[in-house]
């Protein structure tokens, strides 16, 4: 079984639900406590054994390949002044040479087609896709947890979890081969399906081991929900030729695309952090 190197994560988007905070500052860049978004994300991909990572990016989203760049007068100037911590955390989201690529999603057409975007930098070796919106605070990396499920039963892997109450119309949903422990042979998948008609209340929360094949299925992939290329329509088609497993990982999931998920994240990982977690609580505790 090839091992899972590359990492795709689709950066394009515009971020409309944390308008206006993500008009001029990507929303994968939004701060959670002291770094931004991206920076949990590489963390977690590291973590889970990626050594590289490939960013689907868009107009407006610069500060994204400026922030894993040296920011030489910066550095100067912190080393200068003998602010050796502030330098390391500045330092510790680094790319070593060639660690990350960059390419453009030149119109937004749906997260398909921002995967597909991807295909000549994965080339033919099974890969993750990471959706950088999904925050997902774990012991054991995420990712990790998928990449575990991959190496034991081959194929696809999609994560997935229950979905909110009432909410199963905002989200890729499985249906399963019956539901044993976490990990469950998938036997479809529907594309933001209407509500009562959910094939479970299991969505697709954002981390997936896909294979290749996967990308000629895109190439020629009929637009879906929303008029858009879905990525969830191409599985679909590639669960025809090869097998699905669905991985219920162990942790919880913010989603920083959303107002109230990256106010929630910003407390629990304010409050589990180990400088600022106990003057979190003390000023948390204080605006009730
Ligand atoms: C995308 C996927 C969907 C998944 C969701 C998770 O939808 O298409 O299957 O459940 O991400 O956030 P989007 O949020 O781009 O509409």
């Amino acid at each position: 079984m090839k091992p899972v190197r590359k990492a795709v994560l689709p950066v394009a988007g515009l971020g409309t639900r944390v308008l206006p905070g993500a008009k001029t500052t990507p929303k994968e860049m939004l701060n959670i406590v002291d770094r931004p978004i991206l920076s949990y994300i590489i963390a977690e991909g590291r973590a889970a054994g990626i050594e590289h990572f490939i960013f689907v990016t868009g107009r407006g989203k610069q500060a994204i390949e400026d922030y894993f760049d040296h920011h030489i007068e910066m550095e100067a100037q912190l080393a200068a002044k003998g602010k050796t911590d502030i330098l390391e955390a500045v330092l510790a989201d680094l790319p070593k040479p060639g660690e990350m690529s960059f390419v453009r999603q030149m119109s937004p057409q749906g997260l398909g087609h921002a995967v597909w975007c991807a295909r000549d930098i994965v080339g033919d070796e099974p890969f993750a896709v990471m959706l950088p919106d999904m925050l997902m605070h774990a012991e054991r990396a995420p990712l990790a947890q998928a990449i575990d499920a991959y190496n034991q039963v081959g194929g696809n892997v999609v994560v997935v979890e229950p979905a909110p109450e009432g909410e199963t119309n905002k989200y890729g949903i499985v249906a399963l081969d019956g539901r044993e422990g976490r990990l469950n042979r998938m036997t479809g998948m529907v594309e933001k399906p209407p509500l009562g008609t959910e094939p479970s209340n299991l969505f697709i929360s954002g981390r997936y081991i896909l294979q290749p094949e996967i990308f000629n299925l895109l190439s020629d992939q009929a637009k879906g929900a929303g008029g858009e290329i879905q990525l969830t329509d191409a599985m679909v088609r590639l669960m025809a030729l090869e097998p699905f497993h669905a991985l219920e990982y162990e942790g919880t999931t913010y989603d920083c695309g959303d107002k109230i998920g990256l106010l929630r994240a910003n407390v629990a990982y304010a409050l589990q952090h180990p400088e600022l977690g106990q003057a979190a609580r003390a000023a948390i505790t204080a605006l009730l």
